[in-house]
């Protein structure tokens, strides 16, 4: 076993990928684009899908990187020794190239072979999926393991509800998968068998077999193209190698020393302080990169800065509970941002935004906090108008009011402060159920359809407005779209009408989608519009660039349709401002 510095993990996995012929792509943002079923970029594979789904990809075949994520699905367990809300996600994939042999006996030479990371054979253990109704048991997975030295009562065999990823959506590739574990208990007690439900086996790596397509009806048909998905979190399997837990890590103990610093107690002197810290660390290293991403966003209301406002504002209670005194979420923000700032340039770039958003939240939140929580200590019970007027007066999450009953022994009324919430004004995506677990765009037709349609809307905003115009953001559900971009004021109902008919012209003309590689200054030079930094439609020193006939040219990842005359008739709904000098249209195709 080798102990490893979380740089040079990241470094160990690209080159060992490298060497087996696999181009090494840049993380995606965090927040997915033209994806409206997540709220958060969560597992390499969400950005891939339309490639995992045929479109090409500019880099290949088979790729390698390591992607940002967020998962808020379990944030109330963060504070445990494992849950991170924000980790690193190390993949390779194989985009209709090589399939389950080499990507196993790639994933044990890597964890086995004294010249990677020398983990012992003796203490590995994987499973495999079982087989039911839908697909058969993975027989070939089980043989190549069987074939490696994995002896038989270390393979387990595992329904659906273990060995199958995605579709995470209702339709979407998806297909079984094969986990590897490490026994992080004594070496020279390493159970003969192995149950995946037991504490100190750990799982490190998932291997994915894409095979299936899930159509509506339910039913699982072979996909043309087979792919192999595998994720390993780079936190865990560092801890792994230093055997430690992930907040041990050489990225976190800086972060948690200056949390010792600014509270004076000691990691590990409580369960309570040691929970505390690892939540102030976990949040604002999340808080961090949400606002630090290229497409980064700031606290509010709804959507992904909901989820931002409840992981500052959690940070924050947690911070007066281990008694700080002074405002700290900047400084902690700033100690991240040194941790990270070689893998991560854009934090450094974005180092005062991120500063400056943390310390705003922080400051509004804090004197009502002290206020709402000496009005907590006085309940007895919580009815959803009381946790919605908390909500309300005091900028309470509802999470976390729920959190603060729950230790004292109470429940909250959700239904009543859903109630409450819905009455004062729409419900935010994020405060009703579901969303934030997160899942997988499927990559509808009609979703492909509004993609196409923002290129042509794009366009028609710049003809008719002036070229200032710029796209600040885009939304997609298989319902609508929405488009925001810049202009300094709101738009009059001709000109709304002179861009709905351009855009309604041009899908008529049934101009074809093309897309070409091209250096970012051939693209410039080509006129090409769009983020010149857009990480994802970029490699190398190349940038892929989306040709919609003569009408638009813009630098893109895709998926578009192959001819405009597929989107069928576009109609605008509604123009309104977002900011100042934003605005945002929403529209409907048909
Ligand atoms: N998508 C799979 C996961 O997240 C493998 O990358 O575990």
């Amino acid at each position: 076993m080798v102990r490893v510095t979380t740089n040079e993990m990241r470094e160990k996995f690209l080159a060992f990928f490298r060497s087996k012929g696999h181009t090494i792509i840049p993380s995606a943002s965090l927040i997915p684009e033209n994806d409206p079923t997540v709220l958060f970029t969560t597992a390499g594979m969400h950005p891939l899908v339309p490639y995992l789904l045929g479109e090409t990809h500019p880099g290949g075949k088979r790729l390698a990187d390591v992607q940002k994520c967020i998962r808020t699905g379990d944030i109330d367990e963060v504070g445990d020794a494992t849950h991170l809300t924000f980790f690193e996600m190390l993949g390779n994939w194989s985009l209709g190239d090589y399939f389950k042999k080499e990507a196993i006996e790639w994933s044990y030479e890597f964890l086995t072979s004294p010249e990677w990371l020398n983990l012992d054979k003796n203490r590995l253990a994987v499973s495999v999926f079982a087989g039911d109704s839908d697909a058969p048991f993975d027989d070939e997975a089980f043989a190549i393991w069987r074939r490696l030295g994995i002896p038989e009562p270390r393979i387990a065999k595992l329904p659906k509800k273990n060995n199958w990823w995605g579709p995470a959506g209702e339709t979407g590739p998806c297909g079984p998968d094969t986990e590897i574990f490490y026994w992080t208990g004594d070496p020279n007690q390493v159970p003969t068998g192995f149950n995946d439900d037991h504490p100190l086996w750990v799982e490190i790596w998932n291997n994915v077999f894409m095979q299936y397509f899930k159509d509506k009806e339910g039913k699982f048909t072979p996909l043309k193209q087979k792919n192999v998905d595998t994720g390993m979190g780079l936190e865990r399997v560092t801890a792994i190698l230093n055997n430690t837990e992930v907040y041990s890590i050489d990225v976190f103990q800086p972060i948690i020393a200056l949390i010792e610093k600014l509270s004076g107690k000691k990691y590990g002197e409580s369960d309570e302080v040691t929970r505390a810290m690892r939540i102030i660390a976990d949040h604002i290293r999340a808080a961090t990169f949400i606002i630090g991403d290229p497409r980064g966003i700031v606290p509010s209301n709804v959507g992904q800065g909901y989820v931002l406002r409840r992981l500052i504002r959690r940070a924050v209670r947690y911070g007066k509970q281990l008694g700080i005194a002074d405002y700290f979420a900047a400084r902690v923000a700033e100690q991240v941002v040194a941790q990270f700032k070689t893998a991560y340039p854009e934090l450094v770039a974005n180092q005062g935004k991120i500063t400056s958003e943390l310390a705003n939240e922080e400051k509004k939140f804090s004197v009502a906090l002290e206020k709402g929580l000496r009005e907590f200590s006085k309940l007895k019970q919580i009815d959803g108008k009381v946790a919605f007027d908390l909500y309300q007066s005091y900028g309470f999450p509802i999470e976390l009011t729920v959190e603060l009953a729950r230790e004292h022994g109470f429940s909250v009324d959700m239904k009543m402060f859903e109630e409450e919430f819905k009455k004062h004004q729409e419900l935010s995506r994020t405060a009703s159920a579901g969303t934030f677990k997160g899942g997988l765009a499927d990559n509808s037709e009609v979703v492909v359809k509004y993609h196409t349609a923002t290129h042509l809307l794009h366009e028609a905003l710049r003809e008719v407005l002036g070229t200032h115009v710029e796209q600040k953001g885009s939304n997609i559900t298989a319902e609508r779209m929405r488009f925001d971009f810049s202009h300094p004021a709101k738009l009059t109902s001709d000109e709304v009408k002179r861009v709905e008919e351009k855009v309604n012209e041009v899908i008529k003309r049934d101009l074809p989608a093309h897309f070409e590689m091209l250096t970012v200054e051939e693209a410039k030079a080509r006129g090409a519009i769009g983020l010149f930094e857009d990480k994802y439609a970029k490699l190398g020193n190349k940038v892929k660039v989306y040709f919609i006939g003569d009408y638009s040219k813009e630098i893109c990842g895709g998926p578009h349709v192959g001819h405009t005359g597929a989107i069928g008739t576009f109609k605008i709904q509604k123009e309104e401002a977002v900011s100042a000098g934003v605005r945002r249209i929403r529209a409907v195709i048909s």
